[in-house]
């Protein structure tokens, strides 16, 4: 027989447990409903009596069973909402788990608030029931961007406002499947000083909205401005806040955007999700490869194409380098989409090891599409990039370059090889150029997969 010593208020309509007593049960709201559970020190073996309408409960070995067995644990909050928008559906691990909270992050114009209303028309349409609470912009606003897009969000019910309390109380009394806050800069709370978008003020309205996620059910969308240099006191205070993370990649001039899960308490990380921004709206990308090598000149030197791993999905893009002559002073160096430092690291390693000096050049360097290379495994991309620049010889059309370039020119395996050829295979390259410890036993069909061991090495193969 279990002894406890401390009293517990059990609320006597919906079983409830509470450390404290109160006049309200603050799981199902009903009034005068909490009855003390056990105020004795020791319960006597077998002589537990029922006092308060029964509020002490017995499982049947006679100890009191306050905690719930996993199996008992209702896994149906489990399930998720769908939006159709099959991207970001993707890049949530599979849709909207309710009673969640997710942040939005990306610059102002990425098109945050352009998927949010899309979003909220599609979860209207399925039937989940949407609250648009906008501090940013006039309803007229939102209906002037609606009437922009594809989906039909005139059901979708909005609030503009930037008080919290009144967007919370709204919201607790429509109670909607989804709530969307654009954006958390905007609103403020008034039991703290501050303007708005100030780090207190963002991290307390934050953690109210969590708190009431947690508490309704509602899933809750929050947009999170970010600028250039990922600054402003806002989302990055917020990220252990929230559930999940998801930042809008992309520069305002390309018309693709990149979707990019930093964080996910229900999916991995690191997933992209790849959209176009259209005239009607964010469409989804079902094939980002073909959209990053859509444009590639045929004859061009100076570019190559690489296959990265973006979360579970393998995709190709194109490097672009161009090496000129140096007007006077230090050469610059310039990289988009990728590290200026390991930009430099390779330029050593090309001097060092495959005797091409760029000293007297100016290096530009361009991960196509507002992608940005994260991974090692495009390191050979773009040294055979430079080198095809600096000798002005084009690549074949159909290549594809994997792995990593170390210090001593030597080219390393990467992971998932197989995945990396079976795209380039499906995108129709015929010959693909890795570490030649990482050639897989089994190629992809209509795919010539060549070993390398170094730079010197693959220089020769390509350039000669
Ligand atoms: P927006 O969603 O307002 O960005 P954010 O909320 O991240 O600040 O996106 C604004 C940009 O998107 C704006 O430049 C106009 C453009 N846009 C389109 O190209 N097509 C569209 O259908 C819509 C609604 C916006
Ligand atoms: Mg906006």
């Amino acid at each position: 027989m279990s002894s406890r010593s401390k009293s517990t208020f059990r609320c006597t309509e919906c079983g409830a447990d509470h450390p404290k007593w109160a006049g309200r049960c603050d799981a199902c709201g009903a009034w005068n409903s909490l009855a003390e559970e056990m105020a004795a020190k020791t319960v006597p073996t077998g002589g537990a009596s029922r006092r308060a309408g029964g509020a002490l409960s017995l499982a049947a070995g006679g100890s009191v069973a306050l905690t719930p067995r996993l199996r008992d644990v209702d896994g149906s909050h489990a399930r998720r909402w769908t939006t159709g928008i099959d991207e970001f559906d993707f890049v949530l691990g599979g849709g909207i788990v309710p009673g969640s909270m997710v942040l939005i992050g990306g610059e102002p114009g990425i098109g945050k608030s352009t998927l949010l209303l899309q979003v909220a028309a599609r979860l209207q349409a399925g039937g989940h029931s949407t609250l648009y609470a906008s501090g940013e912009e006039s309803a007229l606003q939102i209906k002037l961007r609606a009437d922009r897009l594809l989906e039909d969000a005139g059901d979708v019910s909005l609030l503009s406002e930037t008080n919290l309390e009144t967007v919370l109380t709204t919201a607790a009394s429509v109670s909607p499947a989804v709530l969307v806050v654009d954006s958390i800069q905007t609103v403020f709370t008034n039991d703290l000083d501050g303007a708005p978008g100030n780090v207190g003020q963002v991290r307390e309205c934050a953690a109210r909205l969590m708190r009431f996620a947690k508490e309704s059910g509602t899933a809750v969308f929050v947009v999170g401005h970010v600028t250039k240099g990922g600054g402003i006191a806002g989302p990055k205070t917020l990220e252990h806040i929230v559930d999940t993370v998801l930042y809008f990649e992309g520069e305002n001039s390309i018309d693709h955007r990149v979707l990019r899960a930093t964080k996910n308490r229900f999916g991995s990380v690191d997933e992209i999700g790849v959209f176009r921004m259209a005239q009607d709206g964010l469409v989804p990308v079902a094939n980002p490869s073909e959209l990053f090598l859509g444009d590639r000149s045929m004859h061009a030197s100076g570019s190559a194409v690489t296959a990265l791993i973006e979360g579970s999905r393998p995709i190709l893009i194109e490097i672009q380098a161009l090496a000129a002559k140096a007007g006077f002073g230090t050469p610059q160096r310039v990289a988009t989409g990728y590290d200026g430092r390991r930009l430099a690291l390779l330029l050593a390693v090309l001097d060092k090891r495959a005797g091409l000096s760029f000293g007297l050049l100016d290096v530009f360097l361009n991960v196509v599409g507002g992608m940005r290379l994260h991974e090692p495994a495009g390191d050979l991309a773009v040294a055979v990039a430079l080198a095809s620049s600096v000798y002005d010889r084009a690549l074949s059309h159909d290549a594809v370059f994997v792995g990593e370039v170390g210090l001593g020119g030597e080219i390393r395996p990467v992971s998932q090889a197989e995945r990396r050829l079976s795209e380039a295979a499906n995108m129709g390259m015929t010959t693909a150029y890795l570490a030649e410890r990482a050639v897989p036993a089994r190629v992809p069909k209509g795919l010539r997969a060549i070993g390398v061991r170094t730079i010197a090495d693959l220089f020769e193969r390509v350039f000669t």
